[in-house]
């Protein structure tokens, strides 16, 4: 008890030193005229931070949840066999065993905040966003929108930004300040980039399991995308309500989307090499709704399905087809979800509550003006009425 007393108090320390630093540094900033949120972050460019090296300092994790303790089950002989075919297509021998298996992968946290769920007993929605480090303005406009607590009560939503790690030393002070400024950040224990997209929706599957498991249903995004929070609440909810181990997404069928051995999405030709098309239903993966239920067995599975680095093929994918008895509903593109910004406003401006849109790929500069249209039409008095049209 004494030793736990001793750790906690070196605990504090440490955050009250990092606390410390991070607004001194703050302030030195301004005081250079940086001016840090106000300032356009620039465009995640994944590919140009590919070159850093990555360089963890001893003594910044704040809080090293331990993983959870292994379970040791034993894997049915349908799950083996599944596992099994999994690694025949794959076909990679170039990974060290510990490398192979995502969860095994995700390690500690660096930044992580354990309360961000506790305050309230029930969470309806968890709102996971994929974010570059550099992309602070695209966090921000989140958390004062869509993401914004007060807007939406008695309905309880949060938000966790995940983050990998970054290279770029000033970048990382400033994450370090947001951390402690707005709680909602997690940083994995791993580079932040293209090709490690599956470990971050890994690590959420985790965080969400270990942090958040009193969330109803866990909203997974990308950081360049805007959510009519309001119609997801208020009609979409109620399709969603009393389901099981279920996904809503825009779903990709089994053995229809071919594998590209060309381009941005080139899958290498000893990979799947004797398919042309993915073998597993999965989702676009900008927009991604699951039952909570789902975290801990997709985690659960990420400890024994062999890494693939196309996240939505793994996330959405992989991992649901090994856990099994998972129900896809089709929230599909360009009826319930679009990556064309213009009709999502065209819908809204339209329909108003009865647009069947509630999420969109946005550009930057279609972000504010679409979000005070919604909220205009959204109205918290208007609420109790729209509910009892729309359904
Ligand atoms: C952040 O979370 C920690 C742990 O729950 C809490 O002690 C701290 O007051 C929070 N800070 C802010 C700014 O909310
Ligand atoms: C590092 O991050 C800072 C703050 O976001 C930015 O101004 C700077 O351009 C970045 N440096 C590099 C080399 O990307
Ligand atoms: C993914 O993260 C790991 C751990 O930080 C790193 O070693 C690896 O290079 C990263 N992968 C890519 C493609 O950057
Ligand atoms: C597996 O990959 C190796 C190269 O790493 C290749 O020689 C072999 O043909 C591949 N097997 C299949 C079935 O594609
Ligand atoms: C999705 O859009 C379709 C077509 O616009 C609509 O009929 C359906 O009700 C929408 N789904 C939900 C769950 O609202
Ligand atoms: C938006 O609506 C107008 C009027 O109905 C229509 O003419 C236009 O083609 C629509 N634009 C898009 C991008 O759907």
């Amino acid at each position: 008890m004494a030793l736990r007393t001793i750790r906690k108090m070196k605990l504090n320390l440490l955050v009250t030193v990092v606390v410390a630093v991070n607004v001194l540094f703050f302030f030195s900033m301004s005081y250079q005229g940086i001016g840090i949120f106000a300032r356009r972050a620039q465009q995640a460019k994944y590919a140009q931070q590919n070159e850093h090296r990555i360089d963890v300092e001893s003594g910044k994790t704040r809080e090293s949840t331990p993983l959870p303790t292994q379970t040791v089950t034993t894997l049915s002989p349908v799950v083996r066999r599944k596992i099994q075919i999994i690694k025949e297509d794959l076909n990679d021998s170039s990974l060290t065993n510990d490398a192979y298996y995502p969860g095994k992968r995700v390690g500690k946290y660096i930044m992580v905040n354990p309360d961000l769920c506790r305050d309230a007993n029930k969470i309806d929605v968890i709102i996971i966003v994929h974010t570059a480090p550099a992309n602070l303005d695209k966090r921000q406009r989140i958390r004062d929108s869509f993401a914004k607590q007060s807007n939406f009560l008695p309905f309880q939503v949060r938000v966790a930004f995940l983050l990998g790690l970054t290279s770029n030393k000033t970048l990382e002070r400033v994450l370090w300040f947001e951390h402690t400024t707005y709680n909602d950040t997690v940083m994995g224990n791993f580079k932040d980039d293209y090709h490690n997209l599956t470990l971050k929706g890994v690590m959420g599957y985790r965080w969400i399991s270990e942090h958040c498991a009193n969330s109803r249903f866990v909203l997974k995004i990308d950081d360049d995308v805007l959510i009519n929070m309001y119609k997801l609440l208020y009609s979409f909810l109620n399709h969603m309500n009393g389901k099981r181990k279920s996904i809503f997404c825009n779903l990709w069928h089994k053995n229809t989307m071919p594998i590209l051995r060309t381009g941005k999405w080139r899958v290498d030709p000893h990979v799947f090499s004797h398919k042309q098309t993915f073998p597993y239903d999965y989702c676009s993966g900008f927009v991604v709704i699951m039952t909570s239920d789902l975290m801990r067995p997709l985690y659960e599975a990420a400890q024994t399905t062999p890494f693939f680095w196309i996240d939505d093929v793994y996330l959405f994918g992989m991992l649901p087809s090994v856990v099994g008895g998972v129900t896809y509903y089709n929230y599909a593109l360009d009826k319930n979800m679009t990556l064309n910004d213009k009709v999502a406003i065209n819908c809204t401006t339209q329909q108003g509550p009865r647009c069947p849109i509630f999420a969109t790929f946005i550009s930057n500069q279609a972000y504010w003006p679409y979000w005070e249209l919604i909220k205009g039409i959204y109205s918290p008095e208007s609420w109790n009425v729209e509910n009892k049209l729309v359904t």
